[in-house]
């Protein structure tokens, strides 16, 4: 199941931007909250950014942090971000599985993920959060973005570890991707062991949860 996001947002690449609306102006009040939050976050700061995706939200990081090291597992996802923010000169990139972080160095400040916790399975939350949280340094803030419910969530079902798979197709394939929603006492839990002044909060028109915590 985990390959299997690894090939859905493979072969979606192409189109990832424009399908989430990326290519459009938000005027949301909430989308404008969750701006700010990246603002006040990383000012100045060194920024790791897991699973970034096109990179909509590493621009916005990169506009007011020293650096960002955006990194994903698709050759396919960090060649659109390379076009999206090749006039950006504090952004670089490399790819990186996110439960390793294999060759990323360890001298970050913050860090930021955005709709990729949903792809975690439950028994890799706390290998992910310990490959991410070692390769940042004490006091670093930590801010991590994702849905409050999966909105295409017709043909779901639940594997044997608990985890939800949703269905998805791209290129006239199918795809069974995991897609938890996890509740905020479940976030606090995964991060009880090392997240201080945790912050959870909910943008319901967004259709958004964010936590923010220093380590
Ligand atoms: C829903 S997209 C989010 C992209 C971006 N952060 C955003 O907000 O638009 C999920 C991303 O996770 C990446 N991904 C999937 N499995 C991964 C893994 N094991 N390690 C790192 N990135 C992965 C995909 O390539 C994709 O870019």
């Amino acid at each position: 199941m985990v390959k299997e996001v690894v090939k859905y947002y493979d072969a979606l690449a192409r189109d990832y931007h424009q399908r989430f609306g990326y290519d459009q102006e938000n005027d949301l009040e909430e989308y404008n909250e969750i701006r700010h939050l990246i603002s006040d976050m990383f000012v100045d700061c060194d920024v790791l950014e897991v699973a970034c995706g096109t990179g909509y939200w590493t621009g916005k990081v990169s506009r007011i942090a020293k650096s960002v090291l955006a990194t994903d597992i698709n050759k396919s996802m960090i060649s659109q971000a390379r076009k999206l923010l090749s006039g950006h000169p504090n952004v670089t990139f490399k790819e990186a599985d996110a439960y390793s972080l294999k060759s990323i160095p360890n001298h970050f400040t913050g860090a930021i993920t955005v709709l990729w916790w949903c792809h975690i399975p439950r028994g890799k939350v706390a290998i992910f959060l310990d490959a991410l949280h070692s390769k940042l340094k004490p006091g670093s803030r930590v801010l991590h973005i994702c849905q409050l419910e999966d909105l295409d969530s017709e043909n779901h079902r639940q594997d044997s570890d608990g985890n939800t798979i949703a269905l998805r197709k791209a290129d006239s394939r199918v795809y069974h991707i995991i897609k938890n929603i996890p509740s905020e006492h479940e976030l606090r839990k995964a991060l009880s062991r090392v997240a201080r002044d945790l912050q959870y909060l909910r943008y319901p028109d967004f259709g958004l949860w964010s936590v923010a915590y220093s380590l």
